[in-house]
């Protein structure tokens, strides 16, 4: 919660209304703090920048050593533009851009972002490209349970996506588990415990570790923790209405 409401009036007055308000120590504070989850070997933590992808915040976001979820080649040039390196932008989207789109996609993908294939559709859209070029892709797979806030779903999905992983992809080098790391909204809410969190997925790697002898780096997007409590709509009231009968 901002309390300096000497800003916001500041800011009222000389960007006019409605205008957001973003409270940079915040986010960096919230940047600081994903990367400190636990992990048996290694961390990248993605920023989904559908979350808010606001060019000013962007930057700000790279300079914390995050890197970024994009979810369409839109949200990709504007990570692009806000000065983000292709290396350290991963797309995750729902189609495969076509024509001048998909020459533009190629591009990045040639300058080092990741591929997420989503579907089998986009695996013979894009793999020929990827291999052609000797690029390594990512492939997102549906554990078959829903994303949550709640740990127990969490944990729940750490298990499934570890057992999909060791069945079916024995040179993978990642396991991202995702975003949908809880923060608190509303005053009766409480945030996810990053650290238990970090700690149950980093025993699973470390046991995946005993049995196959592979090495697994984490990653994690989350979108909504980073920002969530950390913008203001500052709006003026230009109306008042009663309702009902005050008679
Ligand atoms: C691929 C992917 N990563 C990360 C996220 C981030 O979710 P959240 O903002 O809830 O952390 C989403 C949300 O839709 C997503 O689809």
């Amino acid at each position: 919660m901002y309390e300096n409401t000497a800003d916001i009036l500041q800011a009222a007055e000389q960007y006019g209304t409605p205008v957001y308000l973003y409270d940079e120590g915040m986010i960096v504070k919230k940047c600081g703090e994903a990367p400190n989850m636990p992990s048996a070997f290694g961390l990248t933590v993605r920023y989904a920048m559908k979350a808010n992808s606001n060019r000013t915040l962007l930057p700000i976001i790279d300079r914390q050593g995050l890197y970024i979820d994009a979810s369409s080649l839109i949200e990709i040039r504007r990570a692009y533009i806000a000065g983000i390196d292709p290396k350290r932008i991963m797309l995750s989207t729902q189609e495969v851009p076509e024509n001048e789109d998909r020459a533009e996609l190629e591009r990045f993908i040639l300058n080092g972002l990741t591929y997420n294939v989503c579907s089998l559709r986009q695996l013979y859209l894009i793999g020929d490209f990827v291999q052609k070029h000797g690029l390594d892709l990512s492939v997102r797979i549906h554990p078959g349970i829903g994303s949550g806030a709640d740990p127990f779903i969490w944990w729940q999905n750490i298990d499934l996506e570890m057992a999909i992983l060791e069945e079916y992809f024995p040179y993978a080098e990642t396991v991202n588990f995702g975003g949908g790391l809880k923060e608190a909204r509303m005053p009766d809410e409480l945030p996810v415990d990053i650290a238990e969190l970090g700690e149950y997925a980093k025993q699973r790697i470390r046991q995946f570790k005993q049995r196959t002898g592979r090495k697994l780096r984490m990653e994690i997007e989350p979108g909504a923790y980073i920002v969530a409590n950390e913008g203001y709509a500052i709006t003026r009231v230009i109306d008042k209405k009663e309702r009902g009968r005050t008679d």
